[in-house]
């Protein structure tokens, strides 16, 4: 145990960007209010934040998002009227919101970026690590993968972000990481080579300056000192506040003062859901496992596909 054992309870959900790779339907609805299976993809995300154990995620938005907001709200006449009609079933899934961790959230104003969106939650987050969760990134339901960030904190200290293996060209469109692996804790769910710690970290580098086949995905766990960082970095690649350029900062801060940064290699299936194919396969692949679908959408693939 290092001293830094404060519980995470906090998730941050910036979900005020553009959605410009999903147009043009994210000219009228948010990309996070895009389905997947039958409910829409931020489910996911708040779902998997409760099942960390998160009680209280805050969404970054913008104008033109509050159907995020209504979807996690009740919504009283609809309740009454399938309540009066006996359709439990139908009352129970409107009302599974209310098992989840508390949601709030807050306005961006302008999308200046990745880091600007993050800096939005500082009032609210206070002196407390906290979780950010980009809801691009739909981990397979059931994902253990914020659990074992929230261990190795406890573990080392310092922050933590998910690690995912890829090729150099697919390195470019990621924040690339030169990394030490490091012995497993005790206390820590990891297998030998899921554990780094990061000693080097680039926003979307050039082919020839990838650092190494280890790209950052949308899950960290990052120590409040990060706010300071990201209240001093200047605009980055695309000239956007980025958040790499903050938490790269906690490389070399003292490890005394919230510093160290750390990676976890993520095992587990992730879907990019901002991206077109990456959204229609995790619909393909959720379906397939769900009971009442799968079986029937086995049949029809097999068809369509004989064709
Ligand atoms: P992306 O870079 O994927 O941007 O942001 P985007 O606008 O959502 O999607 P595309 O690339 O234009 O299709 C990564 C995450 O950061 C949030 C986005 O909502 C997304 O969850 N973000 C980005 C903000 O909240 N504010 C910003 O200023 C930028």
């Amino acid at each position: 145990m290092t001293d830094t054992p404060d519980p995470v309870v906090h998730a941050v959900v910036p979900s005020a960007g553009r959605g410009t790779r999903f147009l043009p339907i994210t000219k009228s609805i948010p990309k996070e209010m895009l389905p997947i299976v039958d409910r829409p993809s931020i489910e996911y995300i708040v779902r998997e934040a409760t099942d960390a154990g998160i009680e209280d995620v805050l969404f970054v938005t913008r104008a033109g998002k509050t159907s995020i907001e209504d979807y996690f709200d009740a919504e009283g006449d609809l309740e009454a009227e399938l309540e009066r009609a006996g359709k439990t079933g139908a009352l129970e899934t409107i009302r599974e919101y209310l098992g989840y961790a508390r949601v709030h959230s807050v306005r961006q104003g302008k999308p200046l970026g990745l880091g600007h969106a993050i800096l939005q939650a500082k009032r609210h987050v206070g002196d407390a690590p906290f979780v950010v969760m980009l809801p691009d990134d739909l981990m397979e339901p059931g994902s253990r993968l914020v659990s074992k960030m929230i261990q190795v904190r406890r573990a080392l200290g310092g922050s933590v972000v998910a690690l995912l293996k890829v090729t150099p060209e697919q390195a470019t469109a990621y924040a690339s990481t030169s990394v030490e692996f490091l012995d497993i804790p005790e206390g820590v769910d990891l297998e030998d080579g899921e554990l780094v710690r990061i000693t080097d970290v680039v926003e979307k580098p050039p082919i020839d300056q990838v650092k190494s086949e280890y790209a950052v995905i949308g899950r960290y766990l990052l120590d409040p000192a990060v706010f300071e960082a990201l209240e001093q970095i200047e605009p980055g690649a695309g000239g956007e506040y980025q958040l790499t350029d903050g938490y790269a900062r906690m490389i070399d801060r003292d490890p005394a003062d919230g510093g160290g940064l750390y990676g976890v290699v993520v095992n587990e299936r992730r879907f990019d859901t901002g991206d077109k194919l990456g959204y229609l396969e995790a619909n393909v692949s959720l379906a397939l496992a769900d009971p009442r679908l799968g079986p029937a959408l086995r049949d029809y693939l097999r068809a369509e596909l004989q064709d």
